[in-house]
Order: structure tokens, then C-alpha cells, then sequence
């Protein structure tokens, strides 16, 4: 069972992830090689928000149906990504890539996934 040390872990690793993508763009790696991080940033944001959802339901987070809208609606956007690379090119995706979908992730694991952790670290994690 997911605690707030393995969520805190698994943030890093995305925000790691999402970098990667970064850097391969703006190295001009191949498409292969891009779609292999889109792909990595897809499984792995579907694994945390998975757990992450585990660990609110049995917290009682109460903004838990909320919250996993948002995981939904950010899952979508991620599942889109290589789409979206291949319909508008190299560059336009970097801008949007910086602009919006990295940003906006930052945004969640920041500010709409703190109150999740100050909720556990109060009232704990039933088994
Ligand atoms: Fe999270
Ligand atoms: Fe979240």
C-alpha cells in the first residue's frame, strides 16, 4: 500500500519523465525516440494516478471525486501527445508541450496534490 513518502517518489520520477521528454525535443531526437517517452510518460502517469487514487479513497480525501476528474482529464491530454507531435510538428509541440501540458502538470503535483498528502499525514491510510 502507497504512502505519502512513495507519492513524493513517484512525483520526482514523473516530473523526471516529463524532463525527458523536454530534452528529446529539444535535442531533435528521432520520432521513434520520442514516442518512446510519450509512451513512458503515458504508462507511468497512469501507474501514479492509479495509486494516488488507491491512497484517497482509503484516506477519505473528500474531494476525491474531483480530483480523479482531473487525473482523467489529464490522462486524455497525455494519450493525445503523440497525436498532437505528429499534427502540428517539432516545434509548435514544444512550445504547447512547455506551455500547457508540462506546466499544468507541474500545477497538479504542486498546488490540487498537496491537500491529499496534508489529509494522509493527518488522518492516516486505512489498510
Ligand atoms: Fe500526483
Ligand atoms: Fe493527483
Amino acid at each position: 500500500m502507497a504512502d505519502v513518502t512513495d507519492i513524493e517518489h513517484e512525483h520526482h520520477k514523473l516530473i523526471e519523465m516529463l524532463d525527458a521528454l523536454n530534452d528529446a525535443l529539444r535535442r531533435h531526437e528521432p520520432r521513434q525516440a520520442v514516442y518512446r517517452v510519450i509512451d513512458d510518460i503515458i504508462a507511468y502517469t497512469e501507474l501514479h494516478f492509479a495509486n494516488e487514487e488507491q491512497i484517497m479513497a482509503k484516506s477519505g480525501f473528500p474531494e476525491f471525486e474531483l480530483h480523479k476528474q482531473h487525473h482523467q482529464r489529464m490522462v486524455s491530454e497525455a494519450r493525445h501527445l503523440r497525436e498532437k507531435y505528429d499534427e502540428v510538428g517539432e516545434d509548435l509541440f514544444q512550445e504547447w508541450y512547455n506551455h500547457w501540458f508540462y506546466r499544468n502538470f507541474l500545477a497538479h503535483i504542486q498546488y490540487a496534490d498537496k491537500p491529499i498528502e496534508d489529509h494522509i499525514l493527518q488522518n492516516g491510510v486505512k489498510q
